[in-house]
């Protein structure tokens, strides 16, 4: 593999770049404190604007390390910040990745997260020399699926009531899907 970490990159709608300190504000007002966003990731709401700012700092630290590939989602038109998308666990010997991905609620239901993760699984196939790329959501987490699918990402099983939703304390089934480098593109 060629790590490349996060590098820019852009699609017609959208830009994706590094995530700065200074997003805090806007990271927070458009996502990062709605519980309809949260409700079925493994973080709960902010609360607090200082939360958003430690987690800032953390994050754009984490670009020294070349293996890290963690951007921020821009419209074009409008420079807002909308959204979230990375390849966590990006091994260098299995070469294999798993996305993750959020965006605020104003922006859902109009392909936007399509378009980013089409881009993003481009790049790590393409450039960085990726094989495998998953992903998991949990069953109830339709939009989320139904990206993954569009996306290529095929069904690979279901693991029962894995996770307990953090605000409520329901139990889901988590479905796992995952796309390999020939599939890419078909
Ligand atoms: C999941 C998420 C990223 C999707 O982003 P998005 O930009 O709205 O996704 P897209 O518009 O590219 O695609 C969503 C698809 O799901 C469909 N969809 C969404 N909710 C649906 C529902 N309740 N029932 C049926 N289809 C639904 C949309 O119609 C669309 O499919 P289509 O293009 O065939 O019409 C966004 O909803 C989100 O951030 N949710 C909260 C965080 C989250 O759950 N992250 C994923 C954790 S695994």
């Amino acid at each position: 593999m060629k790590h490349k970490g996060t590098k820019a990159l852009e699609t017609d709608r959208l830009l994706l770049r590094q995530w700065r300190e200074d997003d805090a504000e806007a990271a927070f007002t458009n996502w990062m404190n709605d519980p309809e966003v949260t409700k079925y990731l493994t973080w709960k709401p902010h609360g607090d604007i200082k939360v958003t700012r430690e987690l800032l700092k953390l994050w754009e630290a984490e670009y020294a390390d070349p293996w890290c590939y963690h951007w921020a989602i821009v419209l074009k038109g409008s420079g807002e910040l909308i959204g979230d998308i990375s390849i966590m666990r990006a091994s260098e010997y299995q070469e294999t990745g798993e996305v993750g991905y959020c965006m605020g609620r104003a922006w859902w239901g109009k392909g936007l997260m399509t378009e980013a993760f089409r881009e993003i699984l481009r790049y790590c196939f393409d450039e960085v020399g990726f094989y495998r790329i998953s992903g998991s959501h949990a069953a109830d987490n339709i939009g989320s699926g139904r990206v993954m699918e569009k996306c290529g990402l095929k069904p690979e099983g279901v693991r029962r009531r894995f996770f307990r939703l953090l605000l409520s304390g329901e139990r889901v089934d988590i479905v796992d899907r995952g796309i390999l480098r020939e599939e890419f593109g078909k």
